[in-house]
């Protein structure tokens, strides 16, 4: 089975989509075959899910959208919750095939999350636990400013306390000038090990995916392949 990755949030509005996409461009310009996978996306027309659409359009996956966003609803909560609200339910073995489609027709899979990790998917099943089930490694989004620290090292050391594979983290600079928390953000992270921090993803439309994020996931990948 090819490889995926999953692009976890600190919380919701961090960045995690326009990470996302900036990774897929990095790999894409690789020239390698990436698809998309947003199991869940909430707060939507059913028809036109704007995460799964810009990851689509990010990466040049060709996959069905419902294969790439197997669920999608209207009510802007947590994907279980709104599951729930509608009368329906989220099926984790539908999402399992879904992922496993997708990883048999691309060489790497960029799949995001919703929220942050103990958000609930399906029942009181959260993302974290999907995410143990799948063994996909993460690539944790924090929002660049205040507040961050504690996001990141929580959902940092949560992961390593659940044994979920961490590979990097990169900051968003989801809003421009940068004030004083950060500037400080990324070299005070960087005295946490834990943290993996690995990049600040700049303030734009479509910047660049920061270099040393990349180069983990492209040993990563690396590993993959042996
Ligand atoms: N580096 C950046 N440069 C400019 N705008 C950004 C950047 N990162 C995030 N944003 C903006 O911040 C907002 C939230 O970003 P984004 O949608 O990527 O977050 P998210 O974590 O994917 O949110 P959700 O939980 O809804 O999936 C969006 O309006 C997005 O355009
Ligand atoms: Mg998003």
């Amino acid at each position: 089975m090819n490889p995926a990755l999953f692009v976890a949030g600190t919380d919701t509005g961090v960045g995690k989509t326009h990470v996302a996409m900036a990774l897929c461009r990095a790999l894409r310009s690789r020239g390698l075959r990436v698809g998309v996978m947003k199991p869940a996306e909430t707060g939507c027309h059913s028809d036109a899910p704007p995460d799964a659409l810009a990851l689509i359009e990010a990466s040049g996956c060709r996959a069905p959208l419902d294969l790439v966003c197997p669920y999608r609803f209207a009510d802007p909560l947590a994907p279980g919750v709104a599951a729930e609200c509608e009368g329906r339910t989220v099926d984790i073995l539908r999402l399992d095939a879904a992922l496993a489609e997708l990883r048999s027709s691309h060489d790497v899979v960029v799949c995001e999350g919703a929220g942050g990790l103990l958000v609930p998917l399906a029942g009181t099943i959260v993302y974290a636990d999907w995410l143990e089930s799948t063994g996909l490694p993460v690539l944790l989004v924090g929002r660049l400013g205040l507040g961050t620290l504690n996001h990141v090292l929580l959902s940092a050391r949560y992961l390593a306390a659940r044994g979920i594979p961490h590979l990097a983290t990169v900051l968003s600079a989801t809003q421009t000038p940068a004030d004083l928390a950060e500037t400080t953000n990324p070299g005070v992270l960087a005295r946490y090990p834990e943290s993996r921090i690995a990049g600040v993803l700049a303030h734009g439309l479509s910047p660049e995916f920061p270099q040393p994020a990349l180069d983990v996931i492209i040993e990563w990948l690396k590993g993959q392949c042996r």
